[in-house]
Parts: structure tokens; sequence; C-alpha cells
């Protein structure tokens, strides 16, 4: 076959000779390796120790009572599990304008703390801090009558919930609050109490007020009683806040830095971590998106292990460190395909 030289593909462009098998293909993309390493498992504990609650708008996954979150998390741990994320959610107990539950000795995540560390001394455990599933009002605050935010008020009752978590065993809080200063205010408490080398504080830095967290919200049962999230929670229009609130938390003294939800927010991922490569990079895929992927996959659309596995991948080629992911149990699963 004779070739105009001026359209002969160059040497150097070549690309089909760096990927033409497993191995060579592998080499171009050592940056997107997954490992249990790279995943936090979020998991939802009630009050009555021996439920099992399916949540309808999250496929396969349910609310558990203790007892039965130790046999769900068993095996998983035994496939390798590293970390949890653990959200309370009350149903009998009172719900107030201080969110007193949040952290009362009733609280479901106070009382599991102590039993999940004997159970699982190796499994790294964070706690969502906030105040809506625990308030009266379901905002993520304190408020004042007329129903705006008391930002002082916030990072008080915000801090001291942290706090009783760092007590009860946590070694991870991660405020999801949005309210201004929370990372430090809940550092300095931690150090106060001597646990400020005992307690990392995971920020939920760039969380934005999404359409995306509907499923969570029938999940955790943390709906707002009125209004929305839109003052606290950035606006998805703005990358330069998410800069400016990644900015504030390392200033502050974050252990690690997030972006959620994470598929519509790639290049806010991207950006942060370009900037702050030196912090650990979580990204939290939400139940929307959770519940997105679980449909489109039922459907037909697309494969869901080969379409979850691509999409994961972009996570970590955009910059995610760790990804906290409802499919966490599959992905072990794919992850270590001889059990
Ligand atoms: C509560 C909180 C939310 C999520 C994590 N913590 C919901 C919200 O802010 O309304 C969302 C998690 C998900 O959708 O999976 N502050
Ligand atoms: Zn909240």
């Amino acid at each position: 076959m004779t070739q105009k030289s001026e359209f002969r593909v160059e040497k150097r462009h070549i690309l089909h000779s760096s990927i033409f098998n497993q191995t060579l293909r592998d080499w171009q993309g050592l940056q997107c390796e997954l490992s249990a390493k790279n995943f936090m498992y979020p998991v939802f504990i009630v009050e009555d120790d021996n439920a099992v609650q399916p949540i309808n708008s999250m496929p396969g996954i349910s609310r558990f009572g203790i007892n039965k979150l130790k046999n769900h998390l068993e095996p998983l741990v035994s496939k390798g599990l590293r970390s949890v994320l653990l959200f309370g959610v009350i149903d009998n107990l009172p719900k107030d304008d201080c969110a007193l539950n949040a952290d009362s000795p009733n609280n479901p995540v106070i009382k599991s703390l102590p039993k999940l560390k004997t159970w699982f001394p190796n499994l790294t455990i964070a706690c969502d801090v906030c105040l809506c599933p625990y308030s009266s009002h379901g905002h993520c605050g304190i408020l004042f009558s007329d129903g705006t935010l008391n930002n002082e008020a916030s990072l008080e009752r915000i801090s001291d919930v942290a706090l009783s978590y760092g007590k009860a065993g946590a070694d991870i809080v991660a405020p999801s609050d949005m309210m201004d200063g929370r990372i430090g205010a809940i550092k300095e408490k931690l150090i106060q109490h001597k646990l400020g080398n005992k307690v990392a504080v995971l920020s939920y830095t760039a969380k934005f007020a999404s359409n995306f967290y509907g499923p969570f919200r029938d999940a955790a049962k943390s709906k707002p009683a009125f209004g929305d999230r839109r003052c606290y929670q950035l606006p998805p229009t703005s990358a330069n806040l998410a800069i400016r609130a990644a900015e504030r938390d390392v200033f502050e003294g974050a252990d690690m830095l997030m972006v959620k939800p994470v598929m519509a927010y790639m290049d806010i991922l991207k950006t942060i971590k370009d900037k702050y490569p030196q912090y650990p990079m979580f990204v939290y895929q939400v139940s929307g998106e959770y519940a997105m992927i679980c449909k489109a996959a039922q459907e037909g659309t697309f494969n869901l292990e080969s379409g979850l596995m691509e999409i994961l991948m972009s996570l970590r080629r955009a910059g995610a460190d760790v990804i906290i992911t409802y499919f966490t149990p599959l992905i072990l699963d794919l992850l270590n395909p001889k059990h």
C-alpha cells in the first residue's frame, strides 16, 4: 500500500504499540489502580439493635441495628474492607432544636463505636458529624427563631458532637454540616481534650447543594422540615467558592479533603487535588449517583460491574485517593475474585 508522505503516521505518534497487551495497557494507567485501600463504606445505624431495614430508594442497601451490622461487616472485613463512615438514624428518640440526640448516650453511633472497635480492631471508623438527622427542623446547624442559621451556636454544638464521637472511639470525624469555621472549631476542641493526635478530621470541603442527595435523606430521615440547604451548601455553579472552601479548610487544619457529589463535579475534584496534592483526596459517590447507576444497569443500559469499574477508574484518574461508595461490598468482590 502506498501512502502520501504527509499522511504517514509518525513513529512517535503510533499509539497502538503502547497498548497491544494487557500489561502494556496497565502501564498506561497505574494511577487509576484500585484496591480495598481506596474505599470507604457508608453505613446507617438505627436504634433497634436487631433491625434490618431495607431502603427503598437505594437498591440493596439497608439500615442496620448494631448486632446485624456486625454480621454484615464481618465478611466485608475479611475481604479487606479498611474503613466505614457511620450515619446514625433515629425514629423513636426525640428530635429537638439543638439535636441533643446527636451525641446522647442513646445515640446509635455513640453506642456502636466501642462495640465496632472491639469486634473490628483494624477497621478505621469515620463518623459523619451533622445535626440534620437529629434536629426537629432537619437543618444541619442551630437556627435563630427566624429560621436563619446561627453559625456561632452551630460551631459550638457541632464541635461538641465531633468530640463525643472522638471520645467514643471514632478514628475520623467528618463534618458534613458546612458551617463556616467548623474545621478549626473541631480541631481546637479535640486538641483541648487531648485527642488532637488521635482523631483525624475529614472535611466535606466542597459539598454542593445537590439534587443527588434525595435517597440519602430518606435513608437518614434527615429532610429539612422547611426551606432547603442552599444558604450553607455550595452553589453547583461555583468552582471559585469550592477553591476558597479548600483553602479555608487547609488553613484550619483539615487532615483530608472531600468533594461531594462527584460525577457532576469532576473538574472541582481535579482542581482541588492539583492545588493540594499533599492531602488525601476523598470523593463521595452519593446516594443519587448510586441509585442512578443501579437503575441504568437494571435497565440494561450497561453492565453493572464493567460500567462501575469505568466510573471508579475515572475518579482515580481525576485525582481521587479514596472513594466513599455504597458499592463497596460489590467492589470488594470484584477486587477479590477468589471469594
Ligand atoms: C447530611 C448529609 C447528607 C449526605 C451526607 N451527609 C445529605 C444532605 O446534606 O442533605 C449525603 C449523602 C448521600 O446522598 O449519599 N449533612
Ligand atoms: Zn446535615
